[in-house]
């Protein structure tokens, strides 16, 4: 069971290491996916042409802050500086994971905090499927969410040494979209992290009761990345610790010492697992898009289902790789690593520089595509390198 101050450490070093990797990111698919652009558009640039709404909530542009954190001061402090920014410039906002309010009621008073200083946009909560419904109802009851997302992490629970073994997660989904749908009447998002969908469990997770997909595909931030450089930081000061105490164990060995060996043995054994092979176990976000295509023309041909909506996220650098999201049908687009790196080192005012200029682009590209208004977007032709070809041909077509 994991403590209180190991799930707080956890955070802080999943937003240090985040940052620490995102400045490593660089080429990703939706380099090799490319638009093709009408020489005459026949439009003009207006950023008014980006306004939409998200659950029925008016926002001024598609792309969101995806999830990243909450629960402990830091955590707090952040999520205020990235609910400020949204409020401000009138984009949608999601919280990293609130499960944490189950084990630690305190933690919900920075979530209603951050949550105060965006009133008026789509706010989404984040949990797990575990997570019990009588903490979902005060996260609800608390933040009045537009959507509440649930997280679905596979490869980062597998390399985390603490993390869950078990993989059973759609009673779970199941559960919480049943619980939501009939008391809140709001939507349930399902997500991954970083590492993509794939078609069977996008039509599984449909089948649980869930209204959206948000693929978080891989070619952003990295969890296995992560856990890579916080196992390595964990090893070296655990190398250090272990010298230490063997110079005074040797001294003195009673029973109680022998059982504290063997368990800082098993820590050092889970530790050292390497999985950094994981790093490229994603699909990408333009591989889980054109699932989702594919998923969605399923349910046009089947008239007794509805619309399935989907998002983009993961790896989002550009509001060009915003974009193609659209292009390949997604609603919204979710951006992290991106959002994080500019407010940690930029601060909010740094941020909301970033959001005007996201907004201003993305305006001109879509003018430059011909586009009169975002449902345009998927008439925009665009054609696909040979790995993505292959990817459609093998996977989608078969
Ligand atoms: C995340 N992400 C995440 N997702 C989620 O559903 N619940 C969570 O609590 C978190 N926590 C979290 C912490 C940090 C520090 C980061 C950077 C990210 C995953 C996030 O929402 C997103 O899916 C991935 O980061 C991929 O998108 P980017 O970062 O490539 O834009």
């Amino acid at each position: 069971m994991l403590n209180n101050a190991l799930r707080a450490q956890r955070k802080e070093d999943h937003l240090r290491l985040a940052e620490q990797s995102f400045r490593q990111h660089r080429h990703n698919d939706f380099d090799t996916m490319h638009l093709v652009r009408p020489t005459l558009p026949e439009t003009c640039v207006d950023e008014q042409s980006l306004a939409t709404t998200l659950f029925g909530i008016p926002v001024a542009a598609p792309f969101f802050i995806n999830a990243m954190t909450g629960g402990t001061e830091h955590a707090t402090q952040i999520n205020a500086q990235l609910a400020a920014v949204a409020e401000r410039e009138r984009i949608a906002f999601a919280f990293g994971s609130a499960s944490i309010v189950g084990h630690e009621s305190e933690a919900l008073a920075g979530f209603v905090h951050a949550r105060e200083l965006a009133p008026s946009v789509p706010v989404f909560i984040n949990v797990n499927p575990a997570t019990p419904l009588d903490v979902v109802r005060t996260l609800i009851q608390e933040l009045y969410p537009a959507a509440l997302q649930v997280h679905i992490n596979a490869v980062q629970e597998l390399v985390m040494p603490e993390g869950d073994r078990d993989f059973h997660w759609s009673e779970g989904i199941e559960r919480i979209s049943a619980a939501v749908h009939e008391q809140w009447n709001i939507p349930v998002i399902a997500k991954e992290v970083g590492f993509g969908w794939d078609i069977a469990s996008m039509r599984r997770a449909l089948e649980c009761g869930v209204d959206v997909i948000d693929v978080a595909g891989s070619g952003g931030t990295n969890f296995a990345q992560i856990e890579r450089l916080r196992r390595a930081e964990q090893q070296s000061s655990s190398a250090a610790s272990s010298a230490a105490v063997s110079a005074v164990d040797a001294e003195n060995h009673t029973a109680s010492n022998i059982s504290a060996d063997s368990e800082r043995e098993a820590d050092e054994r889970a530790m050292s697992v390497d999985f950094s092979w994981l790093e490229d176990a994603g699909l990408s976000t333009v591989q889980s898009l054109l699932n989702a295509q594919q998923v969605a023309s399923e349910l046009v041909s089947d008239s007794a289902s509805h619309e399935f909506m989907y998002f983009g996220s993961g790896g989002v650098r550009h509001p060009l790789d915003v974009m193609k999201c659209l292009v390949l049908g997604a609603q919204a687009v979710g951006v992290s690593g991106v959002m994080l790196h500019t407010v940690l080192e930029y601060g909010t005012d740094g941020l909301q520089e970033l959001v005007r200029i996201w907004k201003h682009q993305l305006a001109g590209l879509v003018a430059l595509y011909g586009m009169g208004s975002l449902q345009d977007a998927q008439h925009v032709q665009y054609w696909l390198d040979p790995s993505l070809e292959s990817y459609q041909r093998q996977i989608l077509h078969s």
